[in-house]
């Protein structure tokens, strides 16, 4: 099957190499003829490197860069069997998209969003066979990051996600089903990380580089959170932030900071600019994270954290967003946590969980700290996530 890809920029051109990769000629088409030839300079350097360090064959490449078309015209999508979007993140301008894109492919070929956080139903709608229409968010860099999240809009034809899960098996791909809302499993369950990080700091309860050591030294986490929003970018970070705490109705667990919206104010947005939490800059003293630090105040940073994500990834579950096994795959596959949110509860214990939001909330009164009804209720019966697994 030919597979078209709208827009050559970081995930368009990861996504293209992907299927490239599997077998499948691709035919990449984005309006900027610069992108277009720095996606095929880009793949050319990448597919090289991987003949170095000796994990690809020159015949391979040569075969994966034939498979690929790079092209100024949606109009070569004529043959294509399935067409992913990964251009700019603007409702209108995906809308519009979609619409041509209907009016070349055959009416059998599956249209699918990488979008990030717009509604996976809004775009479908924009279509006259939204069934065919359906969500396959990737992760970046996309050659390199195992999951997939496949989104079924509420007008996806119900046979669409499985046929997209055994293609995505056959990329070598992870696939998980979320249902079409606010950030979708990964960018939903993650936001505490980020936030409740900030709150923290915010109340000078610890520093940054306190903060940062806890999640790493303790949680095992590769990263810290503020060395982790830095490397993201602040304008996007802050950017979804906004877009899932908007569109669930300004739910107070989303809610975005003053702290990090003055660092995109300011243009201080990380390791792209050279400034952002940490300062990048040339002579700048290096990040030091992980350094000994008051173990007590340390832990206590670790489990208001990990119990906030654990909240939200519960509730996740309770509200039917994806399954148990899947919003564990997700975590640990999407953004590298060291284990699923779901089975750490329940090393925690499900009670002593409850218990540590209960504090929280007794403390602030604010309900961004209400305990999620699933583990209340687990914790009511004596149950746990993998009730059939030794802890
Ligand atoms: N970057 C990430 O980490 C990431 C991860 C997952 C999903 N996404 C989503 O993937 C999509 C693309 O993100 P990106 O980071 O690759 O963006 P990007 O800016 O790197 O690339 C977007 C490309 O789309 C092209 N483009 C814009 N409008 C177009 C149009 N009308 N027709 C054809 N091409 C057009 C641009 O020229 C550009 O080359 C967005 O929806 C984003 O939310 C991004």
């Amino acid at each position: 099957m030919q597979i078209g890809i709208i827009g050559s920029g970081a995930m368009g051109s990861g996504i293209a190499q992907v299927a490239a990769t599997a077998g499948h000629t691709v035919v990449l088409y984005d309006t900027n003829q610069e992108a277009l030839v720095r996606a095929r300079t880009q793949l050319e350097h990448i597919l090289h490197r991987l003949v170095e360090k000796g994990r690809m064959t020159g015949q391979e490449v040569t075969d994966i860069l034939q498979r690929h078309q790079f092209v100024d015209t949606m109009d070569a999508f004529r043959e294509c069997g399935l067409v992913i979007e990964a251009i700019v993140e603007n409702l209108d301008i995906k809308r519009s998209v979609f619409q041509t894109l209907e009016s070349i492919v055959t009416r059998e070929a599956i249209l699918a969003t990488n979008t990030s956080s717009l509604s996976i139903a809004s775009i479908a709608a924009a279509c006259q066979a939204p069934e065919r229409v359906i969500g396959l968010h990737f992760f970046n860099p996309a050659p390199l990051m195992k999951l997939v999240e496949i989104i079924p809009a509420l007008q996806t034809d119900p046979g669409l996600p499985s046929t997209l899960h055994q293609l995505m098996l056959s990329w070598g791909k992870y696939p998980v089903q979320a249902r079409d809302t606010p950030g979708f499993i990964v960018n939903r369950i993650a936001r505490p990380f980020y936030s409740e990080s900030i709150r923290i700091l915010e109340e000078g309860l610890g520093t940054k580089e306190e903060i940062d050591t806890a999640m790493k030294t303790i949680g095992g986490f590769r990263m810290g959170p503020f060395e982790l929003m830095d490397f993201i970018g602040h304008d996007v970070n802050y950017a979804v932030t906004e877009s899932v705490w908007t569109a669930c109705y300004f739910e107070p667990r989303y809610q975005p900071s003053f702290t990090q919206r003055r660092l995109v104010d300011a243009g201080w947005l990380g390791r792209k600019s050279g400034r952002g939490f940490y300062d990048y800059r040339l002579g700048a003293s290096p990040v030091e994270t992980t350094g000994p630090g008051d173990s007590e105040k340390l832990r206590r940073i670790y489990e208001r954290i990990v119990v906030m994500l654990i909240n939200e990834a519960a509730d996740a579950l309770y509200y039917n967003i994806a399954s148990r096994d899947d919003i564990d795959q997700a975590m640990t596959l999407g953004v590298n946590y060291p284990k699923g949110l779901l089975r750490w509860a329940d090393e925690w214990g499900i009670a002593t969980c409850e218990a540590r939001m209960d504090r929280l909330f007794n403390n602030y009164h604010d309900p961004r700290y209400r305990c999620s009804p699933m583990l209340k209720s687990l914790a009511q019966q004596g149950e746990r996530f993998y009730p059939n697994e030794n802890i």
